[in-house]
């Protein structure tokens, strides 16, 4: 692994200096000149269209429905196809039987991965490692590249601050300064900084804008947000990814100050193009134009004019510019400069992405042969899922488990493949991928027993069964009672060493349209729990959920509880390698785990309020607090545990005041004070004591994730320069006001030394 790590990052070092080299083509504007002036309107409005690609048979390609609008050329390209076999085929189509044999392009839901999948987002973010997280997109791209795709619709970078929407599994977490590191991470590692190298694919990052603020976690909700929270928390991901040069942008479902994001000018021009000087294309979500009908802003006609003024490039799926946008140029709706900049943007991206040069250039025989699922890549997969766990428990170290003796493996989850991947893994091969009864198995040989006996189903309605098992993931219901399946597991418990219960949610049981209103696991799972727990075994509980769960009962009572997430596909050895001990965890949270779902949204960077409660204070009168619920998390941003323990000095500050130009260094020894090897992920944040606007009580603003030795120690320290302090003040202007603040270093958001200083 040592070496693939390294080969891989003298490659990704090779790419950054490249960047520095490259320019614009200057063959390119002439080129697409020249181009369009041979363009019809109707040629030039359907490279703006992105209809769904149908069923795709490779030998009927041109005679199929899409096949004859490709000839007509009414096709700017087509997405979520798979092989290269079809892909060649409908580009055959385009390249050889349109008019003026534009190319097209061929977009996925590459999201975390290929067919080598790794874990959903929200779990990599949880290993806060950018070169793993850069390093995963890395091989996403090579593979999606060598299969016919060549541009992606991710990295997402919605903030989220509520467990209920489904798609917080999608994100990286809920604080803007480290979802912009993953979001530059990501779009560094598909388009590695040359779009044209051949296994780079095009990012498009979404849900552009603040997607995950549906109203009460619902999906495509109402957003309601006032301007400074936009700028301040929800846009700085979006905008890290643009200024790292993603080549699109995808228009959000939701809507924002009153406009859908899809005609939403303020958004898509304004601050998109002339605030941050986005030069890609934009594209809409899946039939986002069409559903500004239902948000109540028009017919067809009107708001496919609607998002062609505000700035929409490319339309998924409802056609409303293909069928429309004629007619409003006739009528004076739109300007042909509109749809002639949209038509220049689709088609420069085609030419950044190499396919006017060779259409086929992401279609070859041999690299889809070799580069997909390598060895190289499932192992990168292994690691980078067992970097994302999160060791939420573990009493008396009851973790890790030796490999000896019987293990009961429990659990509607233990033996699923199709589980593993998670949400949105359209190119994922669940035959190939690992259950954690296999990794078990495969990290014991013959040194000891596995017996393995489902214990529950999934939950025990039926129908939410059904809806939480979607695309292929079924668990297999078991029509015995709960009673029955209970004695089968308590059978093999009883002959066990230990337990392993493989529980929470399915893999469908977030993602997209996947929300919920009661974030516990299910309760016919959490009945088995207890009668496991009441074994007197000891019990482990192995975690899976695509999003922060309530777990109450769970913290009191099961010893040991590990949040794996959805690991992608090898998350069972990762899990084997873990559990073992093999590997220490490091993962911490990058979201918040509320105590029940009344306290959402929850999260550490909160403001003070002019009544803040007294921490130590579960309740007093008249202070902002829950009679019934303390105002803390159950676990909060940052928090993880290891196998070994970390201890932190006090800061040292380089100087008491820091200079507009100047900076402060904070340092702090942080020392392995446990028995084991491990990684720490260090954690610095700052409070602005005073300012024009109200300040959040802590604000991530660096962090470090240091590997030591057990018992070994070492120096930690973070620069701090005015820069960091910005923030947008009532203005919308990025300022750094002087005055008192503080800083924090920690291993979690709650657990950290303090110290002050003055900016002046
Ligand atoms: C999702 C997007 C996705 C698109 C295309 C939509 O339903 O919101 O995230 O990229 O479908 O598959």
């Amino acid at each position: 692994m040592k070496i693939m790590q390294r080969l891989m990052m003298l490659f990704l070092l090779l790419a950054a200096i490249n960047v520095s080299a490259q320019t614009t083509d200057p063959k390119m504007k002439p080129f697409i000149d020249a181009l369009m002036k041979k363009m019809t309107l109707d040629e030039k409005i359907g490279q703006l269209n992105l209809p769904g690609s149908g069923d795709i048979v490779t030998g009927q390609a041109s005679n199929s429905d899409i096949g004859k609008k490709i000839k007509e050329g009414a096709v700017g390209g087509l997405f979520n196809i798979k092989s290269i076999a079809k892909i060649r085929a409908v580009q055959k189509v385009a390249v050889e039987e349109s008019r003026l044999k534009i190319p097209m392009i061929f977009g996925m839901d590459v999201i975390h991965g290929y067919q080598t999948t790794f874990p959903i987002p929200l779990g990599l973010s949880c290993s806060w490692d950018m070169k793993l997280i850069e390093q995963s997109a890395r091989i996403a791209a090579i593979e999606a590249s060598a299969d016919g795709i060549c541009w992606t619709f991710s990295p997402i970078v919605d903030i989220s601050r509520d467990p209920r929407w489904g798609r917080i599994s999608e994100g990286n977490g809920e604080d803007p300064y480290l979802g912009s590191m993953i979001a530059k991470a990501m779009v560094n590692g598909y388009q590695n900084h040359d779009l044209n190298n051949g296994t780079s694919i095009m990012a498009c990052v979404k849900h552009y804008a603040a997607y995950g603020a549906a109203e009460a976690g619902r999906d495509y909700n109402t957003v309601d947000m006032n301007r400074l929270s936009m700028y301040n928390v929800y846009l700085p991901p979006y905008k890290a990814a643009v200024d790292a040069g993603a080549g699109s942008i995808m228009a959000s479902f939701n809507e924002v100050d009153g406009v859908p994001s899809t005609g939403n000018k303020w958004l898509l021009t304004d601050v998109l193009r002339k605030n941050w000087g986005f030069k890609g294309f934009v594209v809409t979500d899946y039939t986002g134009i069409n559903e500004m009908i239902d948000h109540g802003m028009g017919n067809l006609q009107q708001v496919s004019a609607l998002a062609l003024n505000a700035g929409v490039d490319m339309d998924m799926v409802g056609e409303g510019f293909l069928t429309t946008l004629k007619k409003s140029l006739a009528e004076g709706k739109v300007t042909l400069k509109d749809i002639d900049d949209a038509c220049r943007l689709i088609l420069e991206a085609k030419y950044k992405l190499g396919l006017f040069t060779d259409p086929y250039k992401y279609c070859k025989e041999e690299r889809a042969k070799n580069d997909i699922y390598t060895p190289a890549h499932i192992k990168a997969a292994r690691t980078t899922a067992a970097e994302s766990f999160v060791l939420l428990k573990n009493s008396n170290n009851v973790l890790p488990l030796k490999k000896s003796g019987t293990i009961a493996l429990i659990g509607p989850l233990g033996d699923t493949k199709e589980n593993m991947p998670g949400t949105w893994s359209v190119a994922t091969d669940f035959n190939l991928a690992v259950s954690v009864k296999t990794g078990l198995q495969n990290a014991l040989g013959n040194n000891a027993k596995v017996l393995y006996a489902k214990g529950s189903n999934l939950d025990a309605d039926s129908t939410f069964e059904k809806n939480a098992t979607m695309f292929g993931r079924g668990l297999g219901r078991d029509n015995r009672t709960a009673q029955q399946l209970l004695d089968e597991a308590l059978a093999i418990a009883n002959q066990s060493d230990v337990i392993i219960a493989a529980l929470g949610e399915s893999s469908e049981m977030s993602g997209e349209s996947s929300s919920r209103s009661n974030i516990e696991i299910p309760q016919t799972q959490k009945d088995l729990l207890a009668a496991l727990v009441k074994t007197g075994k000891p019990v482990v509980l192995v975690l899976f959920t695509g999003r922060p769960l309530v777990l109450n009962w769970e913290k009191e009572n099961v010893p040991a509880i590990l949040n794996v997430w959805f690991g992608g596909s090898e998350a069972g050895n990762a899990i084997a390698d873990v559990v073992f001990g093999d590997v220490n965890p490091s993962g911490k949270l990058t979201t918040t785990f509320p105590r029940n779902v009344g306290q959402v949204p929850i999260y550490y960077s909160h403001k003070n309020t002019g009544r803040p409660l007294n921490d130590s204070l579960w309740f007093q009168k008249f202070r902002s607090n829950y009679l019934d619920v303390p105002n803390t998390p159950l676990y909060p941003f940052g928090f993880g545990l290891s196998y070994t323990t970390f201890t932190y000095s006090e800061i040292k500050l380089s100087n008491a005041t820091l200079t507009k130009t100047g900076s402060v260094t904070a340092t702090v020894t942080l020392k392995n004070s446990g028995e084991k090897d491990g990684a720490e992920v260090v954690q610095l944040y700052t409070r602005d004591l005073v300012g024009s606007i109200t300040r959040p009580v802590k604000e991530l603003k660096g962090f470090q994730k240091i590997f030591l030795k057990a018992g070994e120690s070492r120096e930690v320290s973070f620069t701090i320069r005015a820069d960091d302090l910005k923030f947008y003040n009532a203005d919308y202007k990025a300022v750094a006001e002087p005055g008192d603040f503080k800083v924090f270093i920690g291993g979690s958001s709650v657990d950290v030394k303090e110290a002050s200083f003055k900016l002046l």
